[in-house]
């Protein structure tokens, strides 16, 4: 027993895992379901000081069970070695939502793949279920190529660790249900607000694609990317507080009706800060309208003291903006709208994200 703990504890795996997973809760871009399953297969055999281990779901239209993710077994016999619950070792275990324990694989008779078994050197194993409320969704079989490596105890060890994986995920399929939602609500937001205008309609996402073509040629991370979606479709949300008859203004704005619409990231701020998955987002959302040469809103940001994203949505913002029909004004023709974004090149647009905006229009017709 002390040998394994030792080991668990030399390594320090499983509580980085349950920590950093813990840590990582609320955050579902970083806590998916494969990371969940891959990390699961890791750090399974190194609490049962093993090597191998396989991480099987069921699929319940079908009533079988197929690996998922494994661990230092070959492919044919991960694919190969599909059961119908009730069927075999780890159908068995499905089925009866027990854990079985293997000394010896030459002797069992209900193996099923024996065969295989032996080609992948394997003399025992302990199979336990992930049961979520009382409901087997898979199983979880570390293997060992020593007969009578597990004993009855591991089974506890095992089934601890399988119901801790099995709550890790519900909670990703919580959270993806309260973010989806979270979602359609925003979606519903931005397409409210863009209703309003009839010349603003479709604007945030021809902001965000242009973002996302930016971000490409400048090799931010697919978290910034992910971010940079949200970002750009939500930044000018904060213009559901400002009067219609101020966005739809069919003549030039007075200082007064400017000073109100420049409040638009202010109030997009106090919409979504309660939004933790937003969290490092928002302050690209709260200066969209900052300028390279520190003239513009709300703070007077200049250079790389503006956030990055806030930097190319600013740039793709304008764009958009001039290439677009307003109530005060007609569009202006794509080649005039590049002329101006190159005179603003160090003003108002940062040169490097303009430069790699430029290169992406080159690729895409304008028409
Ligand atoms: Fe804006």
């Amino acid at each position: 027993m002390s040998k394994k703990i030792n080991t668990v504890h030399k390594n320090n795996s499983y509580f980085d895992f349950i920590s950093e997973l813990d840590k990582q809760f609320t955050n579902t871009h970083e806590l998916s379901f494969d990371k969940i399953l891959k990390q699961s297969v890791k750090i399974a055999p190194i609490l049962l000081n093993a090597k191998i281990c396989n991480l099987r779901l069921i699929d319940s239209h079908k009533r079988i069970l197929t690996t998922r993710v494994s661990k230092g077994l070959s492919k044919d016999y991960t694919k190969k070695t599909i059961v119908a619950i009730g069927d075999g070792i780890a159908g068995k275990v499905a089925a009866i939502k027990k854990p079985i324990v293997i000394k010896d694989t030459a002797t069992r008779r209900d193996i099923k793949f024996k065969k295989d078994i032996k080609k992948e050197k394997i003399r025992s194993l302990i199979c336990v279920p992930i049961l979520l409320k009382k409901e087997t969704m898979g199983t979880l079989t570390v293997y060992g190529r020593k007969v009578g490596k597990f004993k009855k105890s591991d089974s506890t060890i095992l089934m601890n660790f399988a119901n801790h994986i099995a709550i890790l995920i519900d909670n990703v399929r919580v959270h993806k249900k309260i973010f989806n939602s979270y979602m359609n609500t925003i979606k519903s937001l931005v397409s409210a607000v863009e209703a309003r205008d009839a010349y603003t309609r479709g604007h945030s996402e021809k902001v965000t694609d242009y973002a996302l073509a930016i971000a490409g040629v400048l090799g931010l991370s697919k978290e910034d990317r992910i971010m940079l979606t949200y970002c750009g479709r939500l930044h000018d949300i904060g213009k559901i507080a400002i009067s219609d008859l101020i966005l739809n203004k069919p003549g030039r704005l007075t200082e007064t009706e400017r000073a109100e619409i420049e409040i638009h990231p202010a109030k997009a701020v106090e919409i979504l800060s309660n939004l933790k998955f937003l969290e490092s987002g928002i302050p690209a959302i709260k200066h969209h309208h900052e300028r390279y040469d520190g003239g513009g809103y709300p703070d007077g940001l200049r250079g790389e003291e503006i956030p990055l994203l806030a930097r190319i949505i600013g740039c793709t913002d304008a764009f958009d903006a001039m290439t677009s029909d307003r109530a005060y004004r007609s569009r202006m023709s794509a080649e005039k709208a590049i002329e101006e974004l190159k005179i603003n090149r160090g003003k108002q647009f940062d040169p490097d994200v303009l430069d790699a905006f430029l290169g992406t229009l080159k690729d895409v017709s304008l028409a």
